[in-house]
């Protein structure tokens, strides 16, 4: 059988490992009664979407439209609402018919679009750690890859004006986001503009990977939208999945220059039909309903954040209180890097003493050595019995 040396690439060894070790761990549950898995290692959320996108969603399933493939005319409800989104939160105007495309989740956008802008052997620069598929899609691309190394001790900030103007030159596309996924930065506004300013500059196209924009808890997350010159290289991907809660359902969006957003549907027109309709009823209820919802799930976060944080503080653990929901960002406590334990080995070992996955930091990049996620998706008491558990193995082995 001949595998292709891009999927070979694509191997991410870490997190097969760490999947690994939890089947495993779910496989010896008669021996794990006592602990059963607590697994804070994926971003998806325990929580269930708002009952009035749900009941959308079902009452558009026996219609027959939605049973049909969605042709690219069939979403102008869709982008229209978009349009009518764009403006009443980030206050900008978007053209409904060429700056808009549905997608089946963020993350088809980004893997797909270095294959619409790109040409083998150009360079894509992604920030160091960063999101899988940012690297993974333009590994299909089969793109050459620059890292920009974050580092805590600069709020991990992404230092675009580091980069020379020859480096600068070299780039085709620049892939990241803020709010970010791992380090759980909300980020600032003017990291974005540095970007854009670059991408006007130097010819680069600015993807800026948005699906946690609802989901700041300090002050408002930043959007390539507010940028000058997103118009002509920028484009920002939007998600239902986090903020919704809508991860399964497949519903995202994105919002950039005409051209690379026809480069993108055209892209997709060879791979998919795209969204249901049903499920774009759904999606269209959410752009359109209040805020509540936004400051009912921000709350919700906010309370598992700080009872978290509180919780493993008391344990001695000196973990970063986070800008943004979902994610702790947690540094390798010092008695682990004594033993010479990494984020890997821990991660492992916290697993099969206690029955807690996170997942080690660099999953996400070597940026990521030495730094734990751990995402907040089960309730309260579930996160702290999780503390709990964790409390007699640090003690025993700090
Ligand atoms: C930065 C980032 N982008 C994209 C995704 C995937 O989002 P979607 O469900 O919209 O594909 C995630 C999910 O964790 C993410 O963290």
């Amino acid at each position: 059988m001949t595998i292709s040396k891009r999927i070979k690439q694509l191997d991410s060894n870490i997190f097969h490992r760490n999947d690994t070790r939890k089947r495993l761990y779910g496989l010896a549950s008669s021996s794990k009664e006592s602990f059963p898995l607590i697994d804070l290692s994926l971003g998806s959320t325990d929580l269930l979407p708002p009952e009035i996108i749900l009941k959308a969603i079902r009452n558009a399933l026996n219609q027959q439209e939605s049973s049909a493939y969605c042709l690219h005319s069939a979403t102008r409800l869709f982008r229209e609402s978009v349009t009518t989104w764009a403006e009443r939160r980030l206050g900008v105007n978007v053209d409904p018919d060429d700056e808009v495309l549905l997608l089946i989740g963020s993350q088809e956008g980004t893997a797909h679009l270095p294959l619409a802008v790109m040409d083998r052997g150009d360079t894509g620069l992604i920030l160091d750690p960063s999101y899988p598929s940012h690297q993974g899609g333009l590994v299909l691309a089969d793109a050459h890859i620059e890292r920009l190394l974050l580092k805590e001790d600069q709020g991990w900030q992404p230092r675009f004006e580091t980069l020379s103007d020859s480096q600068l030159d070299q780039l085709k596309i620049i892939i990241f986001g803020f709010p970010h996924n791992p380090t759980a930065q909300v980020g600032d506004q003017s990291w974005l503009d540095n970007a854009m300013r670059s991408g006007v500059k130097h010819q680069i196209v600015i993807a800026h990977d948005n699906p946690y924009l609802d989901l700041s808890l300090q002050g408002d997350s930043p959007s390539l939208l507010r940028c000058d010159g997103w118009r002509e290289w920028g484009i920002e991907f939007f998600s239902f999945s986090k903020a919704w809660c809508l991860g399964g359902f497949r519903l995202a969006f994105a919002i950039g220059a005409k051209e690379i957003i026809s480069s993108l549907r055209m892209v997709k027109s060879i791979v998919d039909f795209n969204q249901s309709l049903a499920l774009q009823k759904g999606a269209i209820q959410a752009l359109t309903c209040s805020n509540d919802w936004l400051s009912h799930i921000q709350g919700v976060y906010r309370e598992r954040r700080d009872r978290t944080t509180a919780a493993l503080r008391n344990l001695g653990w000196n973990v970063p209180i986070p800008s943004m929901a979902m994610y702790l960002w947690m540094p390798l406590p010092n008695w682990a890097r004594d033993k010479g334990l990494g984020d890997e080995l821990f991660v492992a070992d916290l697993l099969e003493s206690t029955g807690v996955a996170l997942t080690p930091g660099s999953g996400f990049g070597m940026g990521g050595a030495n730094w734990l996620r751990l995402a907040l998706v089960r309730p309260v008491d579930e996160l702290e019995e999780a503390v709990s558990r964790i409390g007699p193995w640090w003690h025993a082995n700090s």
